[in-house]
């Protein structure tokens, strides 16, 4: 069943992902994983109590399979499910009323002047309860476990859009390196406050600070080609598409040669951008929420092309309409040149989420990838 366009159940929560966002892709052996579970005897994975949702801390994610003789109301979440025929006509039905009743210019500008002033908004309303924290960090991106064992030496993480310290307070809390650093940047000025007031901040090991990932500079305290490794949680989705060349090549300026970049983000087709209304689309995929923050939905072969300079798009998306507001960093003021990441891995998230008191399936969508600074700057 698709959830009726009365339905009220898009709290604020869900709209950004608080609720259930958080999980993990299928490691890249997916395909030999398929095979075996051809073979697998009944009952699956997803009948096994020691995957179920409610018992395990973090969760595996991932192993949930529905098949054919299964009760989909039986389980809270499915993994890997594509979602069917009559999802994608509502779909598509939706995208064709919120693009015949954009935001309007007033409200462009009102949204794109500023917009850390309604990230602090959000956080004023809000505290460091509401995004859940991120416990399967380390299942996703290896790279962090070997960055917080006891001998790792010095280390340096540089998170973006920190929030409030859900990424970077569980991080910490695993973490055995006494010489690992965490820079928990944001541009949200109350968020930063958010993470110094937590009673976990340490800053021998956790640096908050306001950063605008857009500028021209660096985070402070942090020199180029400094950083082994920057998290990108649901980050890259609040800025305007016409800030994402300034802020990957902030990145790549800030990480060391074969440093990585750990980057998970909302996909095109995710109940959440199914549902906004009329009066919140201000370009292709882009949204404004009722509290005035701003989202994007993504395209694998867009983020390729956005981490690959060897990857191009040439479609426009409309935001070159001058109504959104200019990125703060001209394209190229930084460097003039183009930064060049490898693609180690690139993926759809997928997940049904079912309400089983409503009978109601929602269905998720999430991009997750890793992206290894190699080569040079090359000339655009
Ligand atoms: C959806 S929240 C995600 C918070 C956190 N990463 C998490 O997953 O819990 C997006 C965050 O990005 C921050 N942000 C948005 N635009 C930014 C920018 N240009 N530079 C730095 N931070 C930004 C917002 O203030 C907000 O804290």
């Amino acid at each position: 069943m698709i959830p009726n366009s009365k339905d009220k159940a898009d709290s604020m929560a869900e709209m950004h992902g608080a609720s259930v966002s958080g999980i993990p892709l299928e490691e890249p052996n997916q395909e030999s994983q398929l095979k075996d579970r051809k073979t697998e005897v009944l009952p699956h994975r997803s009948h096994d109590p020691s995957n179920n949702l409610k018992r395990s801390d973090p969760f595996k994610f991932g192993s949930r399979y529905l098949q054919e003789d299964d009760d989909v109301f039986e389980f809270n979440a499915w993994d890997h499910v594509t979602p069917d025929e009559s999802y994608y006509a509502y779909a598509e039905e939706q995208y064709a009323h919120q693009r015949a009743s954009p935001v309007s210019d007033f409200d462009k500008h009102r949204f794109n002047s500023d917009p850390a002033k309604w990230w602090n908004k959000f956080y004023s309303n809000n505290t460091s309860n509401f995004f859940k924290n991120r416990k399967w960090l380390h299942q996703e991106f290896p790279i962090l476990s070997k960055l917080t064992t006891t001998d790792a030496g010095p280390s340096t993480i540089l998170e973006v859009g920190a929030g409030a310290g859900n990424t970077a307070f569980p991080i910490l809390a695993a973490n055995e390196n006494p010489k690992l650093i965490i820079h928990a940047c944001d541009f949200s000025s109350k968020a930063v406050d958010l993470i110094k007031a937590n009673k976990a901040y340490d800053p021998q090991q956790i640096k908050a600070s306001v950063w605008d990932i857009s500028s021209d500079e660096l985070p402070p305290d942090l020199t180029e080609e400094s950083v082994d490794v920057v998290l990108l949680i649901f980050i890259f989705s609040a800025l305007n598409p016409l800030q994402w060349d300034a802020a990957v090549k902030n990145v790549w300026r800030a990480l060391r040669p074969g440093g990585e970049v750990c980057f998970r983000d909302y996909g095109r087709g995710d109940l959440t951008q199914v549902r906004f209304k009329k009066g919140r689309l201000m370009g292709e995929r882009f949204y404004i929420r009722g509290d005035g923050t701003r989202v994007y939905f993504f395209e694998e072969k867009e983020l390729r092309s956005i981490w690959s300079q060897n990857s191009t798009l040439s479609e426009s998306n409309g935001f070159e309409d001058g109504k959104i507001e200019e990125p703060k960093t001209k394209e190229g003021s930084a460097t003039g040149l183009k930064p060049d990441f490898d693609v180690v891995s690139l993926g759809v998230d997928r997940r049904m989420l079912v309400n089983r008191q409503r009978q109601l399936k929602m269905y998720r969508c999430w991009m997750q990838g890793r992206f290894k600074k190699t080569g040079n700057l090359k000339p655009d």
